[in-house]
This record gives structure tokens, C-alpha cells and sequence, in this order.
């Protein structure tokens, strides 16, 4: 049942090209540059009057949201807020019926996602699914919605969910966009046939899991650990993070590289292993110099960088090379060798990788 992979953690890493795949066939129409979601055609004009978005989820799915909160802002030029969904139901939000809530869940059952629908629907905004567990209650709940197409996610760390996540999210984004006119009918085309290419980059990026195993192995005895990204590649950083915590135990942090020097810079010594996402589209410079604060006070440097990369090169301790794509769907690259590095640490400190202490799949109670 694991397709010859030790965990299913680790298939369903590589299920990802599949995974994203399944997703945007049938949908993505790229000789027409058509997209075709019904759950957003029906529901057009909701979308289109729509004053913002409110994006909520927990955990993993939460941090696509993030993602989706770039994407949606940048190309469909919608304002978007993205809050836990715990958060959400309990303070007393702003909600009006011109808003569109996207609530996002893998599992369809989270309770605080489930009991913030309910209150958003209460006051007569739209409520939209973004599920991957067909029939599931946040599925039957909501007004309208996209499956991802991920498959069954067993281990309870979260891959293919998140990634299948951001494919959708990206998927109505563009086609609100288009709808929207805030894209050129060229950027358009670009996008979709960017988005056709993603599959066989995850591909490539799988194929460093040799070299992430072996950098796993130098640092699996590390207490902490810091993530750092900027733009579309900061909530990449905490994904990376989570990954980390709850399949390793190993204290780990995200942040967005430019916040670094508010607190955490303090933390950095020889001891101090930290992954900064360093691909080339996207504030590329800015983060260089990042790594240069990081390297003039010896924290030990992960770089994800772009194949051919040569000045974080210089800088870095090791660097993992991922391949170029624009700077809007590179999460969907960025993330894989995150996925790999939490995986293969855990594997090596003997953790039960699968089903990581005091933790469970779904989270049915607040
Ligand atoms: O099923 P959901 O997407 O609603 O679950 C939300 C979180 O519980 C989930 O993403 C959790 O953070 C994962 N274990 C992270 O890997």
C-alpha cells in the first residue's frame, strides 16, 4: 500500500507531479486558454462584487492560504485576509454579506475551519471550499467549491494536500483575473503554460533527495532551526518549519528573511543551521544579503536555490538546486526539498515519521 516507499510520507512527496496534475486536468484548457471551474463560474458575480476575500484554514492549509493571499492580491488584485480559523470564530470578525470566505482543509473535518464557516455563512457571506476529501463535512457545508485532487493523504504531515491546495487557488486566481481584466491576455497564456510545466519541475526537484539526505544527516542532531523566505517564498518558510516540528521534534522557525534582523539574528551562531530560499525570481538581491547577515555571524547556510545559481553558491554551506519557474508558482517548487529534508532527519533520529507523536490526521475537536 505504500508503493515500495518506506512511509507514505514519502509517496506522497513523490505523488506531487501526479498530484498537481490531477488537479488542473479537465480544468486548465490551455490551446483555448481557458480554465473551467464550475464552483467559480457559477458563481461569477459573487466572486467578481466581491469587497475581499477571507481565507480560513489551520496548519498546513493555512499556509497555502498565505500563498493564496499573494496570488490573489497580485494577479486578481482582490484585498485578502487570511486567518486561523480558531482565531476567526472566536473574535468577533467583520463580516458583511459582500464578503467571500475560501476555507481551505485536506481532510474536510477540521472543527474550528467547520465552526468558522457556519459563523460566516450567518452572516450572509459566500462561503467557498477548497477540500480534498470528497463528500466531507466542510465540503457539504460551504456554498460552492474546487476539489483538489490530490488522492488519499495518510501520513499526517501534509504534502500533496498543500501543494494540490496552491494549484487550485492559483487556478481561480487567474481565472478571476482574466474575468477581472487586472491580466494581459499574454501573461494569461503564459501563466497556464507555466502552470503545465510545474509537474515535470517537481519531477527535477525530487531528484536531489540523495544530497538532502546526506545535508539531513549533518544537521539531524541540531535543537533548532530557522526558515526564511521572502514574498510568495515566506509562507514557504513556514511550511518548512512546521514540516520540521512535527516529524522531527526539532524546534523550528519560519520567517520572512527581512524580519530577521527584528529578534532572531540573535540566535544565530556556528550552531545554527538556516534554510533560506534563495531562488532567483523574487527579491533575489535582497535576500543575498540576507545570507550575508547570517554568514558574517557563522549560521550554518541551507540554500534552495535556482539550477545554476552562483552567488549564494559562494555564501552558503550547501545549497540544493531547484528549477527556475516565475515567482508565482514557485512555491510549488521551493517546497519539495523542504518536504525531503524534514523527512529524512525524522527518518534518521528514529522518529515514527507517519504518525508523529500527539498528533492525529484530522482535527475533529478544538
Ligand atoms: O485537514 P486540514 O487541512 O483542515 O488540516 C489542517 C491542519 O490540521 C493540518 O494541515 C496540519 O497542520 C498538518 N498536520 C500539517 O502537516
Amino acid at each position: 500500500e505504500k508503493g515500495g516507499y518506506d512511509h507514505f510520507m514519502l509517496k506522497e512527496i513523490h505523488e506531487q507531479p501526479k498530484a498537481i496534475q490531477d488537479t488542473y486536468r479537465g480544468r486548465l484548457l490551455r490551446e483555448q486558454a481557458i480554465i473551467k471551474m464550475s464552483g467559480v463560474e457559477d458563481n461569477m458575480k459573487r466572486f467578481l462584487n466581491a469587497k475581499r476575500f477571507i481565507i480560513v484554514a489551520c496548519g498546513t492549509s493555512w499556509h497555502a492560504g498565505l500563498v493564496a493571499e499573494y496570488i490573489f492580491e497580485d494577479l486578481a488584485r482582490i484585498p485578502v485576509e487570511v486567518e486561523y480559523a480558531s482565531e476567526f470564530r472566536y473574535r468577533n470578525p467583520v463580516i458583511s454579506e459582500d464578503d467571500v470566505v475560501i476555507a481551505i482543509s485536506q481532510s474536510g473535518e477540521t472543527a474550528d475551519t467547520l465552526a468558522a464557516i457556519k459563523l460566516a455563512k450567518s452572516k450572509g457571506a459566500f462561503v467557498f471550499g477548497v477540500c480534498n476529501v470528497v463528500g466531507s463535512s466542510i465540503a457539504r457545508e460551504t456554498d460552492a467549491g474546487a476539489y483538489t485532487h490530490a488522492g488519499p493523504e495518510i501520513g499526517v504531515a501534509s504534502t500533496k494536500a498543500f501543494t494540490t491546495q496552491i494549484t487550485v487557488l492559483t487556478l481561480m486566481a487567474l481565472r478571476l483575473a482574466r474575468a477581472k481584466g487586472t491580466i494581459s491576455s499574454s501573461d494569461y497564456r503564459q501563466h497556464l503554460l507555466e502552470l503545465e510545466m510545474i509537474p515535470s519541475k517537481v519531477e527535477r526537484a525530487l531528484l536531489s533527495d540523495p544530497l538532502i539526505e546526506e545535508i539531513a544527516y549533518k544537521y539531524k542532531d541540531s535543537r533548532n532551526c530557522l526558515y526564511l523566505g521572502r514574498g510568495y517564498n515566506f509562507p514557504v518558510a513556514l511550511e518548512g518549519a512546521l514540516k520540521l516540528k512535527e516529524i522531527s521534534y526539532i524546534h523550528a522557525e519560519g520567517y520572512p528573511a527581512a524580519e530577521m534582523k527584528h529578534g532572531p539574528i540573535a540566535l544565530i551562531d556556528e550552531n545554527m543551521p538556516i534554510i533560506v530560499i534563495a531562488t532567483k525570481k523574487g527579491h533575489y538581491e535582497k535576500v543575498v544579503s540576507n545570507i550575508q547577515e547570517i554568514k558574517s555571524r557563522k549560521g550554518r547556510i541551507i540554500g534552495i536555490v535556482t539550477e545554476g545559481d552562483v552567488q549564494v553558491k559562494e555564501l552558503a554551506d550547501h545549497v540544493i538546486e531547484v528549477p527556475e519557474s516565475s515567482e508565482s508558482l514557485s512555491p510549488l517548487i521551493t517546497t519539495i526539498p523542504l518536504q525531503l529534508l524534514s523527512y529524512h532527519i525524522a527518518v534518521l533520529l528514529g522518529k515514527n515519521v507517519d504518525q508523529p507523536r500527539n498528533l492525529a490526521k484530522s482535527v475533529t475537536v478544538e
